[in-house]
């Protein structure tokens, strides 16, 4: 994976800082000994040439080779899927089979299929992300696959992970975006290729949970307005798509265990259980209606 590239990087660059530390040291030590002697002019120039000016040319242009060589590895051809992951004010669009403009600007478009704060990667496959952000700089970090790569409005980077281990891992976003910075969390899900072709058509259909009161109080209390289902005439763009919510493991972007509970807790307590964030809480919902929301969108697997 990207990150055993990272770590072996950073290995080598502390063994150097180590190596050179101790040479240092031992200069500084040597030197101030009663009994050194003091060089004569030429010897010292000659430390001083090799001491201070080769020996550092020599070192540093060398890990900066070793550090160059690994940044093209990020950057190389994928054969896994593309998608696109747009770091919002404080949640993660996701969009699967994205052509590929990251974010908003698909979502906008209708491209891609849509989903949030929980990726899915097929297995020893070279994924390309396509990272973007229309508001501020976020950072993606999953420190046990690849990063930190930013996502910056106006611009898109790419950044090409290969999972080799099958497994759960957790991201995070790893640049000061606002007040609930802490709490953009993500799950990066490492599937087989079957199982991750699954999830994309499981994700790419409309919802069949339409029969339920609490779709009703969606659409009357207008939900809809900042968040769609497909199938419903919900087709708010503004925060995460909805459709398959309950799929996911967590909600409000890594912060509660995904279940109608919680569900209700954060509708009516949003900005209590995430301070900063762009939703308002919707307190002011009659409880049965809130209990209803929350059981149809925990319904939607
Ligand atoms: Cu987004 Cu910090």
């Amino acid at each position: 994976m990207e990150s055993d590239r990272v770590l072996g990087l950073f290995w080598v660059m502390l063994a150097g800082a180590v190596a050179i530390w101790l040479f240092v040291m031992g200069i500084s030590v040597y030197a101030t000994r009663s009994e050194s002697r003091p060089l004569s002019d030429k010897a010292g120039q000659r430390f001083i040439l090799w001491g201070g000016v080769a020996f550092p040319v020599v070192v540093l242009t060398a890990l900066l080779v070793f550090g160059l060589r690994l940044m093209p590895e990020f950057r190389a051809p994928a054969d896994g899927p593309r998608i696109a992951v747009s770091g919002e004010r404080f949640w993660w669009r996701v969009h699967y089979n994205t052509p590929d403009t990251p974010g908003v600007a698909k979502a906008l478009s209708g491209e891609g299929v849509p989903s949030a704060n929980e990726i899915w990667l097929p297995v020893n496959r070279r994924s390309e992300l396509l990272l973007g952000s229309p508001d501020v700089i976020h950072s993606f970090w999953v420190p046990n696959i690849a990063g930190k790569t930013d996502t910056i409005p106006g611009r898109i980077n790419r950044l090409v992970v290969e999972p080799t281990k099958l497994g759960l891992y957790n991201g995070i976003c790893a640049e000061f975006c606002g007040t609930a910075h802490a709490q953009m969390l993500f799950r990066v899900r490492v599937v087989s290729q079957e199982e991750f072709d699954a999830k994309v058509a499981a994700e790419a259909a409309p919802t069949s949970v339409l029969d339920h009161p609490g779709r009703i109080a969606f659409e009357r209390n207008g939900c809809g307005a900042c968040h769609a289902v497909r199938g419903t005439d919900s087709a708010g763009l503004v925060g995460p798509d909805l459709t398959h919510l309950a799929s996911r493991q967590t909600l409000g972007a890594g912060i509660l265990d995904m279940n109608p509970d919680n569900i209700m807790r954060f509708v009516a307590l949003t900005e209590h259980e995430k301070p900063g964030v762009e939703m308002p809480s919707f307190s002011m919902l009659p409880r049965d209606e809130l209990r209803q929301i929350a059981e149809w969108l925990g319904a939607l697997k």
